[in-house]
């Protein structure tokens, strides 16, 4: 029997060429993940990409079709949900509705014979007091908000003091200022109990915000797996760049100018780039501009070094006055410049862009 208060740390967990078949559709291709003892991975794709799919796996409730998924270099293949040390939560909390809220955490205790009744208890209360939910043990879950019900089914899961935490979307049914909460509750938590945490996003911002590395998924392929700032910063593929933060691609022709490279636009006028990553053969490649990294030029800027645009909409934005230009040809980018300083824009409008000092687009192959 072990102790409920028995504190592991995190475990080490890998995946290996991980793919998986319903029938005959293939929806996870080739993954391969290697997470460290103690970290906050988010898998973080657009819906029906297989995050949950790849969660399951990871607990054992589902048994890929292909590869291996190891737990501190063991193949868990076979091992059953219970035996791997993992816990989950999902986005319906699934609490039990006729148990009070001590009765839910006790629960996993209990069903595993996990202590006596006075340590049992003892643990509860401070599951409770961990997730800052002491007052309500007495409550039923109907008797709780969203954020409530929540905390007391992480309280839950924590209790049977698992190695490795499964969250599938766990804050998708709430609303927004309760979701940063828990966003940074939920990091605290994971932090004092050095838990490996894999949490399922489809939203940029929680997984880049609470995350040490994100994976991006896309149609069940691994397309990134990296530090939020540079997921941000140096996207991998064209589907990284446009689904985490917004970017423009556009159409151009890559040469080397000078010491950097010059980017001759499709829609007329030329960017010049001071690098061109990861792709920096010359020939057609899509440059990736996130709208911060535009600066407007002035009229009589050098044409070959800007691109000639039309203003359509302006949005005051906060600090940011966000605005849709047109090019030559009609495509449309998007532009985003702080409001303090910035010039009054009307629809309409000339005007030339070019890239802010320091600011280096991705370049992808065409
Ligand atoms: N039990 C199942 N049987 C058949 N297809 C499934 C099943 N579960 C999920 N799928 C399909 O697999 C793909 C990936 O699903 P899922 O892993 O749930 O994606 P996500 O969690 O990223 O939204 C989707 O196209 C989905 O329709
Ligand atoms: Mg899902």
């Amino acid at each position: 029997m072990t102790a409920p208060d028995a504190r592991r740390p995190g475990a080490r967990l890998a995946l290996e060429r991980v793919g998986h078949r319903y029938g005959a559709t293939r929806v996870v291709e080739d993954v391969d993940l290697d997470i460290a003892p103690g970290e906050f991975v988010s898998l973080l794709g657009p819906s029906g990409c297989g995050k949950s799919t790849l969660l399951r796996i990871l607990a054992g409730l589902l048994r890929q079709s292909e590869g291996m998924v190891r737990i501190d270099g063991e193949d868990v293949a076979g091992l059953p949900p219970a035996d791997r040390g993992v816990g989950i939560v999902f986005q319906n909390y699934a609490l039990f509705p006729h148990m009070t809220v001590a009765a839910n955490v006790a629960y996993g205790l209990q069903a595993r014979g996990r202590g006596d009744r006075s340590s049992i208890r003892e643990a509860v209360g401070r599951m409770l007091e961990t997730v800052r939910m002491s007052a309500y043990a007495g409550r039923y879950p109907r008797e709780l908000s969203g954020g409530q019900q929540q905390r007391v089914a992480l309280a839950r899961t924590l209790a049977v003091n698992p190695r490795i935490l499964l969250l599938d979307e766990p804050l998708g049914a709430l609303d927004k200022n309760l979701r940063l909460d828990m966003q940074i509750e939920i990091r605290r938590l994971q932090r004092e109990l050095d838990i490996t945490t894999i949490m399922v996003t489809h939203d940029q911002e929680e997984a880049l915000s609470m995350s040490d590395r994100v994976a991006v998924l896309n149609a069940g392929r691994l397309e990134q797996f990296d530090a939020p700032a540079a997921i941000y910063d140096r996207p991998a593929t064209p589907f990284v760049a446009t689904f985490v933060g917004t970017a423009n691609l556009l159409p151009a022709r890559l040469a080397r100018a000078g010491d950097g490279y010059a980017a001759q636009a499709e829609a007329g006028g030329a960017l010049a780039l001071p690098q061109a990553s990861p792709c920096s053969r010359p020939g057609p490649v899509l440059v990736a501009v996130r709208p911060e990294q535009w600066e407007l030029a002035d009229a009589q800027a050098d044409a070959g070094a800007t691109l000639a645009a039309t203003v359509q909409l302006v949005m005051p934005l906060g600090p940011s006055l966000v605005a849709d230009l047109a090019l030559a040809g009609g495509a449309s980018v998007k532009l985003s410049l702080p409001r303090a300083g910035a010039p009054a824009l009307s629809h309409g409008m000339p005007v030339r862009l070019r890239l802010r000092p320091g600011a280096a687009p991705a370049v992808f192959i065409a």
